[in-house]
């Protein structure tokens, strides 16, 4: 079942017992799996990553006063947002609907909603949960306050509210996605420009989603401090990002690195290459070019950049030895989550089987498997032509 088929009636049916009536708009912004171009992002480099068909929803209408009242089914829970009042509440979900409403409000004079929200990105697995809510509250404002959408422009204020008001260092990519996906395609983004290329998926090629049933712990200090380390680096090479750094110039200076930082920009130059490598692999069809590429990933994130696992490890080894398997991954920020996986669409079903049996025997751990399709960016849909509480 795809998303929107099972939270699509849950916040319609939420929205009207709570509320009474429906809603004017459902708005919806997608997950996104990352295929590689890992830890590239805040270094100006490309990414290539796909909107996931797991989504978050928002049923909303307008208000006529300055709040914003939100109930959301996952957590079963209410929270207001005081448009002219905002204060931070601490961890809680509201804080990615308040931050967009924050952010936007430099720019824009935002009006009042109420609404039920649901998803089905899981939480906290490098799925970006975030950015689907943090995009889908957008949708909702850009509806109620009548402003026009601009994919760009919208995730980088989405990454503005993750950055000074939820306090996540992230760079663009998960908002970026989610923001502009393409269904069908994955989206090479040039995180510098933010030109995005839509770039098809091989013929008779699936994605897989393996979920490893580890949560990341203390990944914020650990990402913190391999930012800190990727720019360190590019002073070294006295270029604003190490985007500015070809594979050649990295190799003639490297043995005059320190070694960390050696392993740090290594990855990110040669994951830089690779990703390019792999959008022109993938428009030409050629899944089995992209899937070593993805394995090369892997290796460069688990022994450069340190930042896979010994489950992530385990689910990727288990899924290359599937012979549908073109290619397999760590996804996200790494630590803990998901990996990713090239894989023959005749044979996704029983690779899906087959890896998430051997992992679980293999770990004591319960694996999620998800074959997904590529999906459109943030949405919003009229549902009813008259707002029915103003
Ligand atoms: C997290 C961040 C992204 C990106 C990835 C690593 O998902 O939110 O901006 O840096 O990690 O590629």
């Amino acid at each position: 079942m795809s998303a929107g088929e099972a939270i699509g009636p849950a916040v319609l049916r939420e929205f009207e017992a709570r509320f009474g009536g429906g809603p004017t708009w459902v708005a919806r912004a997608p997950g996104r799996v990352n295929l590689i171009g890992e830890h590239t992002d805040y270094n100006d480099g490309f990414v290539l990553p796909m909107a996931i068909d797991r989504e978050v929803r928002i049923a909303l209408r307008p208000r006529a006063d300055r709040r914003v009242v939100l109930h959301s089914l996952d957590f079963g829970e209410t929270r207001t947002v005081e448009l002219d009042a905002m204060v931070r509440s601490g961890e809680d979900w509201i804080e990615y609907v308040q931050g967009v409403a924050w952010a936007l409000h430099k720019k824009t004079r935002l009006c009042g909603w109420e609404g039920v929200t649901a998803g089905d990105v899981p939480i906290g697995a490098g799925l970006s949960s975030s950015a689907a809510l943090e995009l889908a509250a957008a949708r909702a404002f850009s509806a109620v306050c009548g402003f026009e959408w601009e994919a760009r422009e919208m995730a980088l204020t989405a990454q503005r509210a993750e950055n000074a008001w939820v306090g996540v260092n992230c760079g663009i990519m998960d908002q970026m996605i989610s923001a502009a996906g393409e269904a069908g395609h994955a989206l090479l983004i040039d995180c510098r420009s933010l030109r995005t290329s839509p770039v098809p998926l091989p013929p008779g090629t699936a994605v897989v989603i393996l979920d490893t049933a580890t949560r990341r712990g203390l990944v914020d200090s650990a990402y913190n401090e391999r930012r800190g380390m990727c720019e360190a680096a590019a002073g070294f090479f006295r270029v604003p990002a190490l985007r500015d750094v070809s594979v050649a110039a990295f190799q003639a200076r490297a043995a005059e690195m320190d070694p960390v930082m050696r392993r740090r920009a290594r990855h990110v130059v040669t994951e830089i290459d690779r990703t390019l490598r792999a959008a022109r692999a993938l428009e030409a069809g050629d899944a089995a070019e992209v899937g070593r590429l993805m394995d090369e990933s892997h290796a460069s994130l688990r022994d450069d950049f340190e930042v896979s696992r010994g489950e992530l490890d385990a689910i990727v080894g288990i899924a290359r030895e599937h012979p549908a398997c073109h290619g397999a991954r760590m996804t996200g920020a790494g630590f803990g989550g998901c990996a990713v996986a090239l894989v023959r669409a005749d044979a996704a079903d029983d690779f899906a089987a087959t890896v998430a049996q051997r992992y679980d025997a293999a770990t004591g751990l319960r694996a999620r498997v998800y074959v997904c399709a590529a999906s459109q960016g943030a949405t919003v849909e009229v549902v009813a032509s008259h707002p029915a509480a103003v």
